[in-house]
Formats: C-alpha cells, structure tokens, sequence
C-alpha cells in the first residue's frame, strides 16, 4: 500500500474532537482544560481508553507527557512522535492543542486501516501545560522531555496548587500506565495545529508548511506601592501600585514600537491588590509577552525591560523576573520536505508560513528534526471559545500528517 492513498477517516477524527472538548466544556462553547486539572484527567484517561481499544502502548513520564505506540517493524528504533498539547486557555476553544492530538492518534489509526507497515515505531505524544494557562512556566512537558527534568516543579498555579502536587495527582490517577523517566531518543517529530492566524483562511489554502516559529520572552511584574483610604490620602503623595503599573506598561509601549510591525507584544494577565474600588492599590502584578522572529531583537529590546520599569514606577518599586525565554526556531528542511511531499501526494494546495504562536515543537526541535502542519481556522481566531477548524481541513491535516509520519518513519 502507498502513503499516498492514506485515508483518514474525518468523521471519526471530528467526534474525537468533539468527544474531548465536552472536558471542561464551557457555557459558551468553548473549553477550559486546565493542565493537570480533574477535566484534563478525565480527558487523559478517555484517550489512554481509546488508544488501549486499539491495542497500542500508552505510557507517561514524569512531567505526565502521555505516549501512544503503534509498533514499527523495528521496535528498537528511536520512534517518530507526533502530537500536541490537551490542555486549554482559560477562555479556549475546542482546537488549539487538541487537533494536533487527535490528529496524531488518528494519523496512527488511518495507518492501520491502510495496513501500512512503517519500520520505525509512531507514538502519538500530548504534551503537558503547553498554555502556561495554570502554571505560568508554559511548555512544562516538552521542555521536561528536552531536558530530562520537570522544570519549576514547585511552581505554584493560579489555584495554590504546586506544579509537582498537580503532577503527582494526574499520574496517580492513572497507576496501570507505565511510567517513565523524561526523554528518550526520538527520530522526528511532527505537530499539526491550527493557524491561530488569518492567512490560510484568506489564501483558500488547507495546508501550512511551518518554516518556523518566532522567539518569546516573557516577564512577571511585581509593583509595590502603598495601601491607603481612597478618599483621604492626596494625590501627591500616594504610591498607588496600579498608576505606576500603567506609566510601566506606557513606557513599554514606547519600547516595543516597531515601524514594521513585526514585534508582538502583550500584557494579558493582571492582578491588583487589594482590588477594591475604595483603597489606593498597594501591589499589582502583571504579565509581559513579548515576541519576534529575531533573537538580537528579542535580547535587545528584553535587556531594557527592568531598567524602564523600574523608573516609571517610581515612587513605587518592582520585581521583574523574567519567566520564560524561547529562542527562535527554524524547522529544518528533512521535516518541512515530508510535509510538503505529502500535502503534495494528497493533491492539497498549501504554502510555507512562520508561526506567531509558540508551540512544544519549538523546544523539541533541539532534540530532533522537527516541524509542524497548520489547518486554517475561521477567522484566524484561536485562544477564544469561538476557535473553529471546518472538519474537511482538520481531515487533511491529519492525512497529510500520516504521509509525512509514513515517509520519516520508512
Ligand atoms: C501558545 O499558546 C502561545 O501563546 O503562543
Ligand atoms: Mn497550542
Ligand atoms: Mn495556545
């Protein structure tokens, strides 16, 4: 049998989409699946269900990363790997991270059903915290397999939970899954995803053939004023924590100003203490996330960050505590040819583009040579409850993904 006359089944791989995202299912229709929260082990242990119904190894490491082995002819060979994240945004939607999964695993039955032999084994891999949307370290799994350690595992999530409890719970959850130690020897890995941007959409494209994905920086900021009565203390001599967090947040704006556009940055997350409207703010916290595609770029505009801060605080102080670093990555030309051969092979127009958001195949591209397919969603919309991906596209992605699985593993 060809790869090339690999079929996925779409309906099949559309009720798998819509069976995990009724895990942590929101009112709004979208999703809130935290990592390593009780709807992400509900949703692991659906998958490990699945994928034991179709006879395949399931194992877990220590970052709870889960792996999905359809056999190869030489099982002694290092694996490809193909897969994403299941955890969500707080506000997501039911496609960012769980397309690539289920894409995988059925890219791993779409194999079978063609009674393709490869001669490496297929593992279809979810990633833990990718979001970041809990533990604010994002990419905990990937990273931890890259390095062979849980990074931060004393962090602390948005509900007091520490990372390394939340580990603990999510494995003891599943005691009949094989545990191993972090990082083991991969061939290629391969994540398919959602654009999470406008261009395949508008191009009338299916396929994106990732180049490869922009740096980040990100940056906790502690400021620290004063508390007092609202209606009492002057203005002249307050140290309101919010206003100086703003002139902060001015000054940033200064700097990230890019004439062409390609700088991003963000800040989405803060927290104001006490947060009532009748006392002057004595501490808030914000997020900074800030991205481009150069790394002297990124280092440049980074080295400025506290320095500016601490200055447009003042009279207040601040912590700035740079949180995560990703450098850019390009994905080498073994990964994106497979893609593209097999985007070829199935007749699907597609085009080569650089993704804006970071994913785990920037921190397993160290390990491997590695890559990644988009599929268009509707209105390039993603980390929202309204993200879309028509079922025809997701079905594509996942053959076109199956092609490139059979050719790196061959
Ligand atoms: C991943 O979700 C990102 O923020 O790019
Ligand atoms: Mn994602
Ligand atoms: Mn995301």
């Amino acid at each position: 049998m060809n790869a090339a006359s690999i079929v996925v089944d779409e309906k099949r791989l559309w009720d798998d989409l819509m069976a995990l995202a009724q895990f942590g299912a929101r009112e709004d229709g979208g999703v809130c699946r935290h990592a390593l929260s009780p709807e992400d082990i509900a949703a692991r242990a659906w998958l490990i269900e699945k994928a034991r119904e179709r006879g395949y190894g399931v194992v877990a490491d220590d970052a709870a990363n889960l792996f999905i082995t359809r056999p190869g002819r030489d099982g002694a060979l290092p694996p490809v790997l193909a897969g994403s994240h299941m955890d969500s945004q707080p506000a997501g939607g039911k496609f960012d991270g769980a397309y690539g999964v289920l894409a995988a695993f059925e890219a791993l039955r779409a194999l079978d059903d063609a009674g393709i032999e490869t001669e490496r084994p297929v593992t279809a891999v979810a990633w833990t915290n990718e979001e970041g949307g809990r533990f604010h370290v994002p990419c905990t799994g990937s990273r931890a397999f890259v390095t062979g350690k849980v990074p931060e595992p004393g962090q602390i999530g948005e509900d007091g939970i520490a990372l390394a409890d939340a580990l603990r719970a999510t494995l003891d959850a599943a005691p009949d899954v094989e545990r191993i130690a972090p990082g083991f020897p991969i061939h290629a890995y391969v994540e398919p995803h959602i654009e999470q941007g406008p261009i395949l959409e508008s191009e009338g494209l299916p396929i994106g053939v990732v180049t490869g994905i922009q740096g980040v920086r990100w940056f906790n900021v502690t400021v620290t004023g004063e508390p007092g009565h609202a209606g009492t203390v002057p203005q002249a001599i307050r140290r309101d924590a919010l206003q100086a967090a703003l002139r902060a947040i001015q000054s940033l704006n200064g700097l990230m100003e890019d004439f062409d556009d390609i700088v991003r940055f963000t800040v989405g997350h803060v927290s104001v203490v006490p947060n009532s409207p009748n006392t002057i703010p004595s501490s808030v916290t914000f997020s900074i996330d800030f991205r481009h595609p150069a790394r002297d770029v990124l280092d440049a505009r980074a080295a400025r960050v506290a320095d500016l801060i601490a200055e447009a605080v003042k009279p207040c102080a601040a912590e700035v505590a740079l949180t995560t670093s990703m450098q850019p990555v390009a994905f080498p030309d073994a990964v994106t040819g497979a893609i593209t051969k097999a985007a070829g092979a199935a007749g699907l127009k597609h085009c080569a583009l650089a993704s804006g958001a970071f994913h785990d195949a920037a921190h397993i591209a160290a390990v491997c040579p590695s890559g990644m397919i988009f599929i268009p969603c509707r209105g390039g919309l993603s980390h929202h409850p309204d993200e879309w991906a028509e079922p025809a596209d997701c079905a594509a992605g996942a053959r076109v993904l199956a092609n490139a699985l059979v050719q790196l593993a061959t």
